[in-house]
């Protein structure tokens, strides 16, 4: 479905320029784009040296906006791709008045010029697009080619936690962490049933929750 432009964006982008980065992406190839480096100042966006979370493919930003408004102690970055729905996400951290998220409007695959190796401690895939076609396979955030750009980020022990409403995408995804590595150190296969303490709805969670769908998740641990 194609998605209607915002009303005057690019101004409201603008208006948030403080609390995001935006790709450059004059270089197309984007293997080439990720090893353009362009690090985040951590110490001087955050003002503090704590743990920093990342969540990939934010969408309208509940999930990370709560989860930040939960968690002072903790520095989140959200990151996606399409500015037309991360402007919501920006908008909303700015009047709750936020200090520890920032935003990245950038693809995941270019997501390694931004840090340094080893800095996030932990990454959230929250309903990542299933993209069942064989050929968009690669697509996928876990497949093998995005599990290679999380060990970099990720630090010794860090984790990813994934929540999805598609059993063929977690079935998948369950494969390619073993596949690369990772440890699984949890997995639900409906979380109404098994509710994780301190869990954080997102947007796309609670329609699929009014569906009656059960929701998966997996817990996995960099190798
Ligand atoms: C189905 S939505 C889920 C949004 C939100 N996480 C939620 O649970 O409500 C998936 C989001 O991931 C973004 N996305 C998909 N592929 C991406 C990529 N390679 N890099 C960054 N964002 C991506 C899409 O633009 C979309 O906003």
């Amino acid at each position: 479905m194609r998605m209607h432009k915002k009303s005057h964006l690019e101004e409201r982008l603008a208006a948030c320029s403080d609390i995001v980065t935006a790709a450059d992406m004059s270089e197309k190839n984007m293997a080439a784009a990720a090893e353009i480096p362009e690090r985040l100042p951590l110490e001087k966006i955050f003002k503090n040296g704590n743990a920093v979370y990342l969540e990939i493919g934010c969408g309208k930003g509940k999930f990370v906006c709560e989860s930040a408004a939960r968690h002072p102690e903790i520095n989140y970055i959200a990151v996606e791709k399409i500015s037309n729905v991360l402007i919501e996400a920006l908008e909303r951290a700015k009047a709750e008045n936020l200090k520890n998220v920032y935003f990245l409007n950038c693809a995941a695959e270019v997501l390694k010029r931004y840090f340094d190796e080893g800095v996030i401690s932990r990454i959230y895939l929250n309903f990542s697009n299933p993209l069942p076609k064989e050929g968009y396979k690669k697509q996928r955030l876990t497949h093998p080619k995005f599990l290679e750009i999380y060990k970099y980020l990720l630090c010794e022990r860090g984790e990813i936690i994934q929540k999805t409403d598609d059993r063929d995408f977690y079935l998948f995804s369950l494969e390619s962490y073993a596949a690369a590595g990772y440890k699984i150190v949890g997995t639900c296969e409906d979380l109404a049933e098994n509710p994780v303490p301190d869990d954080v709805e997102t947007e796309h969670e609670r329609l699929f929750k009014e569906r009656g769908k059960p929701i998966y998740r997996i817990a996995a641990v960099r190798p």
